[in-house]
């Protein structure tokens, strides 16, 4: 149905396609009735030299999904199963139904910005027989003390992200992967997690998360004159086929609500160094404004607490570690102890998780004023190749 934001005839806003900045977009009929709104007609492409789901505008549903290759399934059927997943993406991205055995789910909308990407688990490389071509960025995480991690929802030989601004095209697309697994790979765990709906608010904004927070103020920008150095595998790194490519790393952040919401307002302020409201740094300005790191205040403070979140993960405190941090949140329902099985499904994508991820977190471990908020309760690590050039299927120079 036709909506109004901000009082003017709005109905939608449409995501550009990878890297493109979000505009609203007029839709509105003469007779009244809504044509396919802006937020069902957005396509993003699955051809380029990025695969897309990375540098793409947050979607509203997400699913992530790691699958096993089946006992006696190698390199063949690994080969074969990236192709039937490519073509089946190719084809939902596009709004066309899946080529084998629609279910019809998502038969009267648009492609609604999905993306589905795909990446590589270190233990894929050992399966598949591909042991030398294993990126050394594969190389398991170090343990952090705030780790709770359950090993069946971590890691996996497959990895896939599927996002969408329409939770029935987002669905519609893990079940049409999960079908094409067929008897060649297994779902390993599974995770669901959602953003902010397109148009829920008056003007594009940075997201909030769970616990109120404006969220991904930092991040490395596309139009950053180093955001592919930062994000993406440079053309001449090893291993070739990794070209274009990125290392996701996933963790599933559980939030500990109850205690953070009985915290006041100025003290969950001073856990992350920005103000609730509007993201601005408590040195003062907009959200946009630089943190200023070496103001004090009156009383002899730093007014950026020294364990404040946002200044320990600042890239000018870690010798420029940065990360594209494109979380989804999650809420499970309530557990037995009655509180919410709730946080962020946290994907962090960077060129080399060693000097994005890995020291970040290592800080933030030692002393986050965020972390007693916080338990990490499962983690995986993925090499996400390129995008796939037309005619091809993803991570065919890896597996042809
Ligand atoms: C910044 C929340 C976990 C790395 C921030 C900000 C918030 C926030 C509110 C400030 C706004 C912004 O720049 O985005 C959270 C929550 C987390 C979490 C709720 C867990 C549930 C992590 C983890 C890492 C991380 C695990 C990486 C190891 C960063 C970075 C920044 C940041 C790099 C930007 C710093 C800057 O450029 O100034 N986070 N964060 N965060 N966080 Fe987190």
């Amino acid at each position: 149905l036709l909506g109004t934001v901000g009082g003017v005839g709005v109905a939608g806003l449409a995501l550009g396609a990878a890297g493109g900045a979000g505009v609203y977009a007029a839709v509105e009929s003469p007779d009244g009735t809504s044509p396919l709104t802006s937020v069902g007609s957005t396509e993003v492409m699955f051809h380029g030299k990025h695969q897309a789901g990375i540098a793409t505008p947050l979607q509203s549903t997400g699913h992530l999904v790691a699958f096993d290759l089946a006992p006696g399934a190698g390199r063949k059927e690994a080969a074969a199963l990236m192709r039937r997943w490519s073509a089946t993406a190719r084809s939902l991205m596009a709004g066309e139904p899946a080529s084998s055995g629609d279910t019809g789910v998502a038969l009267d909308a648009g492609p609604s910005s999905l993306t589905v990407t795909f990446g590589f688990g270190a233990s894929f490389f050992d399966r598949t027989q591909l042991a030398d071509r294993r990126p050394a960025q594969l190389d398991p995480l170090p343990d952090f003390s705030s780790d709770q991690l359950d090993p069946k929802r971590s890691n996996g030989d497959l990895w896939v992200q599927i996002g969408s601004d329409d939770a029935l095209v987002a669905f519609h697309a893990l079940r049409a992967i999960q079908q094409d697994a067929g008897s060649a790979a297994k779902v390993r765990w599974q995770m669901n997690g959602f953003n902010r709906t397109p148009g829920a608010t008056e003007k594009p904004m940075t997201a909030r998360n769970l616990m109120g927070q404006i969220d991904g103020t930092g991040n490395p920008k596309p139009s950053d004159a180093d955001f592919d150095q930062r994000i993406f595998v440079p053309d001449t790194a090893q291993p070739a086929w990794m070209a274009g490519g990125s290392y996701a790393v996933v963790r599933r952040i559980r939030m500990l609500l109850d205690t953070w919401e009985k915290l006041p307002l100025t003290e969950q302020e001073q856990v992350i160094g920005r103000k609730k409201s509007n993201g601005a740094p408590l040195s003062g300005g907009t959200e946009t404004t630089k943190m200023q790191l070496d103001k004090f205040g009156p009383d002899g403070k730093l007014v950026i607490p020294e364990n404040a979140h946002a200044r320990i993960a600042a890239p000018e405190q870690n010798g420029g570690a940065a990360m594209l941090r494109r979380a989804f949140s999650y809420h499970d329902g309530i557990a037995a102890d009655g509180t919410p099985d709730a946080g962020l499904l946290f994907v962090a994508w960077q060129a080399d998780p060693v000097k994005g991820f890995v020291p970040v977190q290592r800080k933030l471990d030692r002393g986050d004023a965020l972390s007693p908020f916080l338990r990490h309760e499962a983690s995986g690590l993925f090499a996400v190749p390129g995008g796939p050039r037309a005619g091809e299927y993803v991570g065919q120079r890896l597996l042809e």
